[in-house]
């Protein structure tokens, strides 16, 4: 019997994104300085928390940040919800939550229930709810349900991403109990695991307690990993698009691993493809060429795999006339019928779906660039001003990225709606990646092939600008950008304008040989329980120049996720976290709208699961600057062949139950990913995703064994990745 594989297994197409592509090297002189002076003061003794004095420029005073502070304009309005490693959902009191939307759950009425045993079949999967579920936004409907009505919270359309599957759950015991090996996989078990990637729209509608899926919608509707996608903007009709499904590439089928999200002014979504990667079946690097297999390298690595789930793979070779198999396979000239050595550059974008469209194609927009893009949230659209998004790329050691439009923004163009608005700002602009400064300031680089350093990139000669999307990371290597712990959802504070970026973790930061601590990745550790580098993950905070988007910005550490007990040491526990709000691995981050100044945060933790299951907590967030500079001291990681070194890192005001509260924890071996909110703030949309994903294969067959049974019966039940929507009792606003 093989492994299962899930989320986090390390062979599975998620497992990829604790690994590192990035052999760049790249490393600030400020920031080897910087560690350097440190390393002095330690030895000059000293283990307090030391608010140095800052030898930055334009940082501003203590007094200067905290005038500049809105005063929270309302308070939490929960009790916090205690750590738990039961298999169950908690929220607060005076708070309910009910499942709206299960993997398997059907699309349309006329589809039989979901028999969760791993029976349904591969098609029918085509009109179910996928599974893995993550990022999310509502979208309000009129009330007769004909058309969009950004203000209506009664009736939506809610669209959702299906990042991965459980594979051990998608199919049935005896299934399992034959094995799958990635090498020769059963035809239709790999159709199923594809239709259950991608996006579902829904119709829903308030109902008693919550919301109830409409499926007599005509807006219902699944998206796939087979669904056939447009190429959109300066690398469509690139050389480097071209497959054999394809010839003048301009289209490709499906859209994969799609993490988070995000959304327009105009009523469309947003979906971004993550961890892509794992999923093609690659060649050894000797077939390639040096330029080939230096672009392979950076996203795939170097070793020949056969695709974390061998859909390239099916036993007996691809039979389907249509190349559905062989379009996995990145081989150059393999098989008479395949070509699809540049398949995967046709994954790694955002992704615009038009939800009250639902015959349209969705266009994937490469001027936003190519990586494991997590999400793409925008800052305030507004008026005569470009348009804006930030963008991380999840994978350890990479980047975040700005995408800034070409053309203005005009308002009258959110009532057109549709893609061809898309087209007039998602297809043209200019796409930045960012330098971290010690000292607290940061710049925007262009990736652009004028850029001195990217026309003379000794690893990597760019062909045009198409190139430079295509391969993003290669660009942003070349001019420098900072290598973060894990860049994954961006958030824009409704009131300051303020970027927040979750970094979730990053085991190998500070290892020899790999990425030195500098001022925006300052620690590293050894947690006592097997986790070590950053186990636990921080919270930036960018303020740009005048609230305008620009070049140049500042930036502080906003949160720095720590257990609240670890080993009482305040160069871990930076921020001060209590019981009522210590986490671990912050991923999803989200601003309400309803209630501006509200800030959801949730985590993808492994690294603190013994003591509970992942969260949700809300925050209100200050400013950049309201807190000092704090020198941290990290104690030497034994196997990591380092020493106790110290880095000064501008870092935010420590946090308080007052200014943030654990708010959910959900049932056992979940992620909480996904967040989104009616328009008046009173009904929550949170996603679980992948409970009970460290079950073993061996125990399919025993469901007391298994890691959860969520939402299901305990000891009965098949765990489903499921949307949940949490309401107050009273009817009031969700937080407050
Ligand atoms: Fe799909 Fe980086 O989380
Ligand atoms: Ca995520
Ligand atoms: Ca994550």
């Amino acid at each position: 019997m093989t492994d299962p594989l899930s989320k986090h297994h390390p062979l599975s197409p998620n497992g990829l994104d604790d690994l590192s592509r990035n052999d760049s090297g790249n490393v600030s002189l400020e920031q080897l300085l910087n560690a350097r002076l440190s390393r002095r003061s330690v030895l000059k003794g000293g283990f307090g928390l030391a608010a140095s004095s800052f030898f930055g420029v334009g940082m501003g005073t203590a007094e200067e940040a905290a005038a500049a502070v809105p005063s929270a304009p309302f308070a939490l309005g929960f009790n916090a919800v205690a750590k738990s490693v039961a298999d169950a959902l908690t929220v607060p009191p005076g708070y309910r939550a009910t499942v709206l939307w299960r993997v398997g759950d059907p699309l349309h009425g006329n589809i039989p229930d979901y028999a969760n045993d791993g029976s349904d079949s591969a098609a029918s999967f085509a009109s179910r709810a996928g599974d893995h579920h993550d990022g999310m936004h509502y979208f309000g409907l009129n009330q007769a349900g004909t058309a969009a009505d950004a203000a209506n919270s009664r009736r939506g359309l809610l669209v959702l991403n299906h990042e991965n599957i459980t594979q051990v759950f998608l199919h049935t015991s005896a299934e399992v109990a034959a094995g799958m090996p990635a090498t020769a996989r059963v035809a239709a078990q790999i159709d199923k695991e594809v239709n259950a990637h991608g996006v579902s729209v829904i119709e829903v509608v308030r109902a008693q307690g919550g919301f109830r899926v409409n499926q007599d919608s005509g807006w219902n509707r699944r998206i796939t990993a087979a669904s056939v996608a447009d190429l959109s903007g300066p690398a469509r009709g690139d050389d480097l698009m071209v497959t054999r499904f394809s010839p003048s590439g301009v289209q490709t089928r499906g859209t994969l691993n799609n993490c988070a999200n995000g959304y327009t002014p105009w009523g469309t979504y947003l979906t971004c493809e993550e961890n892509w990667a794992g999923y093609f079946k690659t060649p050894a690097p000797a077939a390639l060429s040096a330029r080939a297999r230096t672009a392979l390298k950076r996203y795939h690595g170097a070793a020949a795999k056969p695709g974390s789930y061998g859909w390239a793979n099916p036993a007996g070779g691809d039979a389907s006339g249509a190349d559905l198999y062989n379009r996995w396979d990145l081989t150059p000239g393999t098989a008479a019928a395949s070509d699809f050595r540049h398949a995967s550059n046709t994954m790694g974008w955002v992704v615009e779906i038009d939800p009250f469209n639902p015959a349209s194609t969705p266009r994937k927009r490469t001027a936003l660039g190519r990586f494991a893009h997590e999400g793409a949230m925008p800052a305030k659209a507004v008026a005569g001003k470009p348009l804006v998004y930030y963008m991380g790329d999840d994978a350890r050691n990479e980047y975040l990225y700005k995408f800034v439009s070409a053309r203005n923004w005009e308002p009258a163009d959110a009532a057109l709606g549709g893609l061809v608005i898309g087209d007039k700002y998602l297809d043209d602009g200019k796409l930045y990646a960012a330098r971290f400064q010690a000292d607290g300031s940061g710049e925007w680089i262009e990736l652009k092939l004028g850029h001195p350093a990217i026309a003379a990139y000794p690893a990597y000669a760019f062909a045009d600008q198409a190139d430079v999307l295509i391969h993003s990371r290669l660009a942003a290597d070349a001019v420098g950008a900072t290598p973060m712990d894990r860049p994954e959802w961006t958030g824009v504070h409704p009131v300051t304008g303020e970027v927040y970026l979750t970094l979730t973790n990053n085991s190998q930061r500070g290892k020899v040989g790999g990425k030195p601590l500098d001022a925006a990745n300052p620690r590293y550790y050894d947690d006592g329980e097997g986790h070590t580098g950053n186990p636990n993950g921080h919270i930036l905070r960018l303020r740009e120049n005048g609230g305008i988007p620009a070049a140049a910005f500042k930036w502080d550490i906003y949160l720095f996720a720590a257990e609240s007990d670890q080993f009482g040491n305040p160069h871990i526990n930076v921020s001060g976290l209590s019981d009522d709000n210590d986490f671990s691995s912050p991923d999803g981050l989200w601003f309400s709208q309803a209630a501006p100044g509200l800030m959801w945060l949730q985590t993808d933790d492994g690294a603190y699961t013994d003591v509970s299951n992942c969260m949700m907590l809300a925050a209100l967030p200050g400013r950049q600057g309201d807190g000092a500079p704090v020198e941290i001291i990290s104690r030497a990681v034994p196997s990591h062949g380092n020493s106790d070194q110290s880095v000064t890192a501008p870092a935010g005001k420590p946090a308080t139950p007052a200014t943030l509260r654990r708010f959910l924890v959900g049932p056992r071996g979940c992620e909480i990913t996904g967040v989104s909110e009616t328009p008046d703030g009173k009904a929550l949309f949170v996603n679980i995703q992948h409970p009970g994903e460290l079950t073993a294969a061996a125990d399919i067959a025993h469901p007391a064994r298994f890691q959860s049974c969520w939402p299901g019966a305990a000891g009965v039940d098949r765990p489903r990745s499921a949307t949940l929507v949490i309401t107050k009792e009273d009817g009031g606003l969700i937080g407050r």
